[in-house]
């Protein structure tokens, strides 16, 4: 069964004005849905065709790899935001970012370097690890921590095409506005 583009978990035009829906429009519908299409016609008549897309993430290299890590980083990063979000978390994910971060400002500064400072394209991270507790982590391109045996429990993209059009170059004004949309629900529901 060939890969999808799943719909967007909201309306395009839901996270406005912080992420707006020009930008979501472009970077669904034409960013994410070309990784897809491009990772169907490498896949096609190979048996990788019928692993999950986690399972290619997790094996493949090259150009698959790419795609493959394209489609479940984009995948997850819109299902890290929601319409009235933002905030801050609460329970559990409140208590281990105590724990892990001296406290949520703490995290949300560490968290907003690797965004801001990932050189390149990329994407910033909170993980989980093996011992439970959490980590923020920046990777290049497509690369997912889940080939490094990390949990991804947050992601926020930092690929040009994640701001260009609402922020132009100015990166750090797009990560201070990715905050107001992070659903912390989710990302609690990712916690182990
Ligand atoms: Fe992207």
């Amino acid at each position: 069964m060939a890969f999808e583009l799943p719909k967007l978990p909201y309306a395009y035009n839901a996270l406005a004005p912080h992420i707006s829906e020009e930008t979501l429009q472009f970077h669904h519908g034409k960013h994410h849905a070309a990784y897809v299409a491009k990772l169907n016609e490498l896949v096609a008549n190979t048996k990788l065709a019928n692993l999950s897309l986690e399972e290619v993430v997790r094996t493949s290299d090259g150009a698959i790899f790419n795609n493959a890590a394209q489609h479940w980083n984009h995948s997850f990063y819109w299902n890290c935001m929601a319409p009235k979000a933002g905030g801050k978390p609460g329970g559990a994910l409140a208590d281990a970012i105590k724990r892990d971060f001296k406290g949520f400002d703490e995290f949300k500064a560490q968290f907003g370097e690797a965004a801001v400072g990932q050189f390149g394209s990329g994407w910033a991270w909170l993980v989980q690890k093996r011992d439970g507790s959490l980590a923020v982590e920046k990777t290049a391109n497509a690369e997912n921590p889940l080939t490094r045996g990390l949990r991804p429990l947050l992601v926020c993209d930092v690929w040009e095409h994640a701001y260009y059009i609402d922020y132009r170059n100015a990166r750090a004004k797009y990560v201070e506005a990715f905050w107001n949309v992070v659903n912390w629900q989710l990302v609690a529901s990712n916690l182990k």
